[in-house]
């Protein structure tokens, strides 16, 4: 027995002394404070005797048990901070009396400390760190959840997203998939669709608030866009003609890591050519960009928010005629919706300024024979927001202060389209990243070089990783098929 309990208290002290002692991890978290902030900011757009309710992301398979990384639902993230899957937050409109007295207008369930699993899976905050870190007062584990005694049948509006996809049958009470059983029973709901679930108060509210962004938010915004750049920058000097996509990937990718930026915004595209005309071309799989152009559309994402840069290069280092005559359509069409952004100003104004040069210019160049026939050779709108989604969420108004925003035209020429061959094949887009000023716009990615001219001096540049060479592979040298 009293070797038991001793066993137990050590198990105790380890937990707790290799929770805190979690050496050199970054500092500049976004802190407590803000995470209450947009709580209250979200409570006040709530209307009068609701609940929001916030579940987090489902782990999803990647491959038999693997997982692939886990990534928070961007909603919890902003209103709790919390990075772990099988939690749920409810936020109430008014304040909640306890059995014992206490009120509360707030409740968060999350994943119990077990130093066993943390072994296997990764550390875990449980109910006390939650409360320590993210300044939570009621929070409990979800095993709790189910005794709790919380009658979500008595409101009238139970504002939520849609729930989560792919949600597995589990294991433990506090499990997603009990949460969300659980939540059903407790708010009595008939099905998916019962008209006290209000999706569209959830996406007004959270689109509202998201789409400005916090002093917080921008510091994150600031520090992703200029790691992307630096990323673009140093593959600017590096890029030579006898490199892969994927290795051009791998180079922007350990660039991010260097500058502390944990994952890609979204999957990196990387395509040269004909490749570049993709959209969103992930594979990545030509193994020599040649001399033709390359386009870059890869951006970090650090603590969570993303930036979104594209840039397009030659291999060679200079661009050939066609090629600058495209990119500077571009180029003119993305200054012409530059100069439209200011807070008031709307998504139409910039994009007709943008159409107005690619129309004209695709006209002239015989590219096109009518100007309606823009869409053949840019089929995408001019840009979205940005922050915890590289797409992130806005109710697409008219643009507002502390709006970040990218505007990235382009045109994309597939092979055989119906113009002149010489243009076949040339894919161009520029994105940039921008911050809506009261009077204008702050260009957040202009670190990174994007006219003709600035972009040959860069890649004439030497590059620190330009002598980083790896020998051949040794043991497998010749496929056996
Ligand atoms: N990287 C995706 C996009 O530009 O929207
Ligand atoms: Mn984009
Ligand atoms: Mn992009």
């Amino acid at each position: 027995m009293q070797r038991k309990l001793f066993g137990c208290f050590f198990l105790f002290i380890v937990t707790v002394f290799s929770a805190a002692s979690q050496k050199d991890v970054p500092t500049d978290y976004l802190p407590k404070e803000f995470h209450k902030g947009r709580r209250e900011a979200a409570r006040a757009l709530m209307p009068d005797s609701s609940v929001m309710v916030v579940f987090a992301a489902s782990p999803r398979t990647f491959s038999n048990d693997v997982e692939y990384l886990y990534h928070q639902n961007p909603d919890l993230y902003y209103f709790t901070g919390y990075k772990e899957p099988h939690a749920v937050l409810f936020l109430f409109k008014d304040a909640q009396t306890a059995p014992d007295g206490s009120s509360y207008n707030e409740l968060f369930f999350v994943q119990e400390k077990n130093p066993v699993m943390e072994q296997w899976t990764g550390r875990r905050l449980g109910d006390q760190g939650a409360k320590e870190k993210l300044g939570i007062a009621a929070v409990y584990t979800g095993n709790k959840f189910k005794e709790f005694p919380l009658d979500l049948s008595s409101f009238p509006k139970i504002i939520m997203d849609v729930l989560p996809v792919d949600v597995k049958k589990g294991r433990g009470d506090g499990d997603l998939y009990n949460l969300l059983q659980q939540f059903r029973t407790k708010a009595a709901l008939a099905d998916e669709k019962d008209p006290r679930l209000d999706y569209k108060a959830f996406r007004q509210i959270t689109s509202k608030l998201r789409e400005t962004k916090t002093p917080e938010e921008m510091y994150m915004l600031r520090k992703a866009v200029e790691i992307s750049c630096m990323a673009h920058n140093e593959v600017m000097k590096t890029l030579r003609p006898d490199m892969s996509e994927l290795e051009i990937q791998g180079l922007m990718e350990y660039v991010h890591k260097r500058y502390g930026s944990e994952e890609v915004g979204y999957g990196s595209i990387v395509g040269a050519g004909e490749n570049g005309c993709i959209l969103h071309y992930m594979e990545n799989s030509r193994t020599k960009i040649g001399n033709d152009l390359l386009l870059m559309d890869v951006g970090a994402s650090y603590h969570g928010y993303s930036a979104d840069v594209t840039r397009t290069i030659p291999a060679r280092g200079k661009f050939s005629p066609e090629e600058r005559t495209i990119y500077q359509l571009v180029y003119d069409a993305q200054e012409a919706a530059f100069k439209t952004l200011k807070d008031g100003s709307t998504w139409a104004d910039a994009s007709k300024a943008a159409n107005e040069v690619i129309g004209n210019g695709l006209l002239r160049l015989g590219i096109i024979k009518d100007k309606k026939d823009i869409r053949k050779y840019y089929p995408h709108g001019l840009g979205h927001h940005i922050g915890l989604d590289v797409h992130d969420k806005s109710e697409y108004g008219p643009l507002k202060k502390d709006m970040v925003i990218t505007i990235e035209p382009g045109i994309y020429i597939m092979p055989n389209s119906d113009c002149d061959k010489k243009w076949w094949g040339i894919g161009v887009r520029i994105e940039d990243d921008a911050l809506i000023t009261e009077k204008g716009y702050e260009l957040l990615s202009a670190f990174a070089p994007r006219s003709i001219e600035a972009v040959e001096k860069l890649m004439a540049e030497n590059s620190v990783i330009d002598n980083y060479k790896l020998p051949a592979l040794k043991t497998v040298q010749k496929k056996p098929f």
